[in-house]
């Protein structure tokens, strides 16, 4: 039973304490330090322009002294918050004594395999199998790629139109942004997508899920896209969450599972963003009540960022051999005993219940400035991972906007971050021990800055 500190004492502070101008003078330096020596790469400080000196809970503070409320958990990371001491002090235990094990047995590492599929979703607990390879969510996507092919000894891959997977060559071909992907072709052969859910001009949820299981019908039985064969497998996110937040219609990832079963076909779940309590259920999955044959988690589930993924599957689909999938870093026992402190601290302190009931407050707040704010077209979501989406009187996307509110929300305080690939969405994910307090400061602040946006808009200012 943990004996950490209850959500409501892991932060900084309640509410931010800020001084313009942002960046500040010593973050400033850093900045320029940084940028003339790190490669161009670098993408969140040119959004959020801070220089991290530390962080707790739900807040980060800058080098300036700054301290701001976090809405995006290090982009769907410190789900039980920053710097968590109940996380933080057993993975410290762990650094002291042994830090890097390869694969070979620890008590942490099996305690943590074991945890992890306590979790899992479906009828996967007792059933699973685990694989670690590399650190990142797209290590464990490229591992799905391979056990897929392996075990089906086909090579097509199916993914969907906005999902996103990862950088390398593998999840990049399964991700369906195309920006992402034009200047580094060819990548795989035999990738196919198809649409997500998403209902278009005036079309209901229905009509959109029905279109896009037509086409897995077509794709999966080798009737479409290109694939001369039924495919190794279908990637899906259960919420696409860079793409835009999409949150598809009931029923999709049933039909989906029902589907890809009947023709012996995989389906891969990625709960990178989606897993470890951020949606209100261990993993979004657990809201469809389904059994991925493979899923992959990834970002929360180091416990307070500690890098570390994995991809769990079924366990008759363990039919690869030693090094099938291989690695230096195949699972970092310091992030393994940070995740399953995390699993503990998530159960002790019902933080899923938290990220619904929360989650629930920051949709209705958005929902009431849609009132006097035409432009915010849409707001969906489920738990602690909400978009709030922008658009013009003609429908176009507004991503002008979604940054002016991104950096003026930075200088009152509150760090929010973006989705969508004209980026036009709003994107909240904030720790899932976010108090109420904080939500409701953070949402006065975000309410405040979306009024004068989107009011200086219309004026054509
Ligand atoms: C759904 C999903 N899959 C895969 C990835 C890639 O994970 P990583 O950035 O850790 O490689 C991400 C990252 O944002 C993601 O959101």
């Amino acid at each position: 039973m943990p004996d950490g500190p209850p959500p409501e004492e892991l932060h900084l502070s309640q509410r931010p304490a800020v001084t313009e101008p942002i960046p500040g003078p010593r973050s400033s330096d850093l900045l320029e330090r940084q940028a003339a020596s790190e490669a161009n790469t670098v993408a969140y400080p040119l959004s959020l322009p801070v220089a991290i000196d530390s962080a707790r809970g739900a807040t980060i503070k800058d080098v300036d002294g700054n301290v701001f409320l976090d809405f995006s958990a290090g982009i769907g990371v410190a789900n039980v918050g920053h710097s968590n001491p109940y996380v933080v002090e057993a993975a410290k235990e762990q650094l002291d004594a042994v830090a890097h094990t390869i694969d070979f047995p620890t008590e942490a590492r099996l305690a943590f395999i074991d945890a992890l599929d306590s979790i899992a979703p479906g009828t996967l607990p007792g059933n699973s199998r685990i694989a670690f390879g590399g650190p990142t969510g797209t290590n464990a996507i490229e591992a799905s790629i391979k056990l897929a092919k392996y075990n089906t000894g086909r090579s097509g891959i199916v993914g969907f139109d906005r999902g996103y997977h990862g950088g390398t060559m593998g999840a990049l071909s399964l991700s369906g942004w195309s920006s992402y992907k034009s200047d580094y072709t060819p990548l795989l052969p035999d990738v196919a997508h198809v649409p997500y859910p998403t209902p278009r001009d005036g079309e209901t949820p229905d009509a959109a899920l029905e279109a896009t299981l037509e086409e897995v019908r077509a794709v999966v039985s080798g009737r479409a896209s290109g694939l001369d064969e039924p495919p190794a497998g279908i990637w899906v996110e259960p919420i696409q969450g860079s793409g835009g937040v999409i949150v598809p219609p009931e029923g999709f990832l049933a039909e989906l599972a029902e589907i890809t079963a009947a023709h012996d076909v995989l389906l891969i779940v990625d709960e990178i963003q989606t897993g470890m309590g951020r949606t209100g259920e261990w993993f979004a999955s657990d809201h469809a009540g389904i059994t991925p044959d493979a899923m992959t988690v990834g970002k929360a589930i180091g416990g307070v960022g500690l890098p570390l993924s994995a991809t769990v599957y079924r366990e008759e689909l363990d039919t690869w051999g030693p090094s099938a999938h291989a690695g230096t870093f195949r699972g970092h026992v310091p992030a393994m005993v940070a995740g399953t402190r995390a699993i503990e601290y998530i159960d002790e302190y019902d933080l899923l219940d938290r990220a619904t009931r929360v989650g629930s407050y920051l949709q209705d707040r958005f929902r009431e400035m849609q009132q006097d704010c035409p432009s915010l077209v849409d707001v969906r979501g489920r738990g602690l991972l909400i978009g709030a989406e922008f658009r013009d009187a003609d429908g176009s996307p507004l991503p002008d906007v979604v940054e002016s509110i991104q950096t003026r929300c930075l200088r009152r305080g509150l760090v929010v971050w973006t989705a969508g690939i004209e980026g036009h969405v709003l994107r909240l994910l904030p720790p899932l021990v976010l108090t109420d307090e904080q939500a409701r400061v953070g949402m006065d602040i975000v309410q405040d800055v979306v009024e004068t946006v989107t009011e200086e808009t219309a004026d054509g200012r």
